[in-house]
C-alpha cells in the first residue's frame, strides 16, 4: 500500500530552501520526495531503520541522484554520527509506522494473518511473539494500560500470557475472547501498543533531542509529527524543558493538526500532531 505522507505542505513551510535536511524517517519516501521536487537547492539525508522501507525510498528517490543519501539507522543513534551538522538546516521525525510496513508481512496489521514479528528492524531484537512470551504479566499490563489507554488490561494480559501466541490471528483471537467481536480501533490500540513495547519506540527520545540540540547550528529546525499521546507527550515536555534551558526555541506555540479535507483523503492523518523547535 502506498503511503501517502502526512501534513507535508505544513513540513514545507517550516523548511529553509536550501541546505541539508535530514529525513529521519524516510520510510518509502514520500516526504523526501515532496522537499526535493519543491526546493531544487535542498539536499536530504534520508534515514530509516526499517531495511525494506529504505530499498522503497531508493527506487522512489533515484531522480535525484546524489542530491539523497540513504542510511540504515535508529534515529536514536543520529548524534553519533560525524556529520557536516553545520549544513543541516532541518531533522524531521514523522513517527511510528507508514502503510507501507502495515500491509506488509511483518505482523503490523491485524487484518493481515502473518507472524507476530512487528520490528521495524528484523535485524535487532525479538519478535513479538518472543516479547510476549518473555515479559512478565505485570510489564504487560502497564503495556496495555499505558499505551493503548485499555480497560481489563489484567485479563487480556494474563489471557496472552496463558496461550503461545504466534500468529496475528492468535493475537486477535485472545482480544476477542476477551473483549468479544470489538471494532478494529480497539485491536488496532491493541497491535500499536505491543509495537510500541516491541520497539521500545518511546525510550530515548528525551536524550536524543537533548544531544541533537547541542550538535546542530543556530537556525536549525526540528519537526516532530507524532501519532500516539504518548509519543506526543514526549516531545512537547522535552522541547518545554530545553526552551527553559535556553537550548531551543518553540515554534508551534499550539500544536499543529491535519484540515478537515486532509483528514478526509487520508485517515491516517487523523491523529498526527507536529511541533516544531529552532535552535
Ligand atoms: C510514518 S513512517 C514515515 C513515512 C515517511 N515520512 C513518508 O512520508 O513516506 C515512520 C517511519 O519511521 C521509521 N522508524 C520508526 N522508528 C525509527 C527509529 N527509531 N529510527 C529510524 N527510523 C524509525 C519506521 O520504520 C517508518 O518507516
Amino acid at each position: 500500500m502506498e503511503h501517502v505522507p502526512v501534513m507535508k505542505e505544513e513540513i514545507a513551510s517550516f523548511i529553509k530552501q536550501e541546505g541539508i535536511f535530514i529525513d529521519a524517517t524516510t520510510g518509502t519516501g514520500g516526504h523526501s520526495f515532496f522537499l526535493l521536487d519543491e526546493f531544487p537547492k535542498l539536499r536530504a539525508i534520508c534515514i530509516d531503520k526499517d531495511r525494506d522501507s529504505l530499498e522503497q525510498a531508493r527506487k522512489k528517490l533515484a531522480r535525484f541522484g546524489e542530491r539523497a543519501r540513504l542510511i540504515h539507522l535508529d534515529y536514536r543513534n543520529l548524534p553519533e554520527i560525524e556529520f557536516q551538522w553545520k549544513k543541516v538546516i532541518a531533522i524531521l521525525f514523522d513517527m511510528g509506522l507508514s502503510s507501507y510496513q502495515l500491509s506488509s508481512d511483518k505482523g503490523f496489521s491485524h487484518m493481515r494473518d502473518s507472524p507476530l514479528d512487528m520490528r521495524f528492524n528484523n535485524e535487532e531484537g525479538k519478535p513479538a511473539y518472543v516479547f510476549l512470551r518473555e515479559i512478565s504479566y505485570s510489564q504487560l499490563v502497564r503495556i496495555f494500560r499505558d499505551y493503548a489507554d485499555l480497560k481489563r488490561a489484567e485479563e487480556l494480559a494474563r489471557n496472552i500470557k496463558a496461550r503461545n501466541i504466534r500468529s496475528t490471528g492468535d493475537l486477535v483471537d485472545t482480544v476477542r475472547e476477551v473483549y468479544g467481536m470489538k471494532k478494529k480501533e480497539l485491536l488496532s490500540r491493541i497491535f500499536q501498543a505491543v509495537r510500541i513495547g516491541v520497539n521500545r519506540e518511546l525510550e530515548g527520545i528525551e536524550e536524543m533531542i537533548s544531544s541533537l540540540a547541542e550538535i546542530v547550528s543556530e537556525g536549525t529546525r526540528l519537526i516532530f509529527v507524532t501519532y500516539h499521546s504518548g509519543e506526543d507527550r514526549i516531545v512537547k515536555n522535552s522541547l518545554r524543558d530545553m526552551e527553559r534551558n535556553g537550548k531551543l526555541r518553540i515554534l508551534t506555540r499550539k500544536v499543529i493538526r491535519p484540515g478537515r479535507k486532509e483528514i478526509l483523503q487520508n485517515p491516517r492523518a487523523r491523529s498526527a500532531k507536529m511541533r516544531v523547535a529552532e535552535k
